[in-house]
């Protein structure tokens, strides 16, 4: 290892025995400076990211937690999956500008509140009423804003349900408390999301009034579907005979070796 990373070797002058001789020092002394505090602005900008993916492994632990207590006490799981993305760079550059805000750690620290994000596709729609108390009750969250796109869809038919929650995270030398955008949604309503978002790219496609009303259509179809699945479910649940307690305990007994990890 050798030389000075914020002054590169053929910046200097290299003296006849290897040492390094400053040329125009008054103008190379502003270099530096500069060239240190970009330097330092890019480790705590990684910083910066890595404490938003720490606090995606801490929100999603406690989904997974969820996920697995459901698995054991009333055999079915809840959650069919667990997706997570950390906003990309450029992203956060875009958002910042359309806010009229300098791209600053202070700025993306202060003003969005999706870096983080975490989705969660779940089967039925009670389920994703469960899963966001569940979470917002928890000890060490605090709920920043929800919106329940569910109960009043946007107008194009986008249903989910949206938490912006805080979570502290334990570094070595510090506890920081962290933004985590949660989108949760069905499977139906995760299949609509996505396959609508895909088509919003292409733009080009004459007729732009008559699809974005036939996507509407669809999302309404998709919420009566959703509606219908979840009352079959409740006729099978209702129709199945009250276990006793000796019948919960044997089917819990029965389960007792199946793995634990989901
Ligand atoms: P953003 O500035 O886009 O983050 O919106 P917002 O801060 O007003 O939050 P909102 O809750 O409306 O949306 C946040 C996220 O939900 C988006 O980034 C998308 O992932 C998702 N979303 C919201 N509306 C739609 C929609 O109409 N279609 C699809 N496919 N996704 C949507
Ligand atoms: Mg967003």
């Amino acid at each position: 290892m050798g030389g000075n990373p914020f002054f590169p070797l053929d910046e200097v002058g290299a003296e006849a025995d290897g040492t390094e001789m400053m040329i125009f020092p008054e103008v190379d002394q502003a270099i530096y400076d500069r060239r240190k505090k970009m330097a330092g602005t890019v480790v705590d900008y990684k910083e910066m990211r890595m404490r938003y993916s720490c606090a995606i492994k801490e929100v999603r632990t406690k989904f997974d937690v969820l996920n697995s207590e459901f698995n054991v006490r009333y055999r079915r799981n809840p959650i069919t999956s667990i997706s997570s993305r950390l906003k990309s760079s450029s992203s956060i550059m875009s958002k910042l500008a359309r806010k009229n805000l300098d791209f600053t750690l202070e700025n993306v620290e202060n003003n969005l509140y999706d870096v983080a994000g975490i989705r969660v596709v779940c089967s039925y729609v009670d389920d994703i009423y469960v899963l966001a108390q569940a979470l917002a009750k928890q000890d060490d969250i605090t709920v920043i804003k929800e919106k329940d796109y569910i109960t009043n869809p946007k107008p194009n038919g986008y249903r989910s349900y949206h938490m912006i929650v805080s979570v502290p995270v334990f570094f070595s030398d510090q506890t920081r408390d962290m933004a985590v955008e949660v989108q949760i949604r069905t499977i139906a309503m995760d299949f609509w999301a996505s396959l609508e978002h895909q088509l919003k790219y292409k733009q080009e496609v004459p007729n732009q009034m008559e699809i974005v009303g036939r996507l509407t259509e669809c999302a309404h179809q998709i919420a009566d579907i959703d509606e219908q699945m979840w009352q079959v479910r409740r006729q099978i649940e209702l129709s199945e005979d009250i276990p006793t307690e000796e019948d919960i305990l044997l089917e819990k007994l029965s389960r007792i070796d199946i793995a634990i990890n989901e």
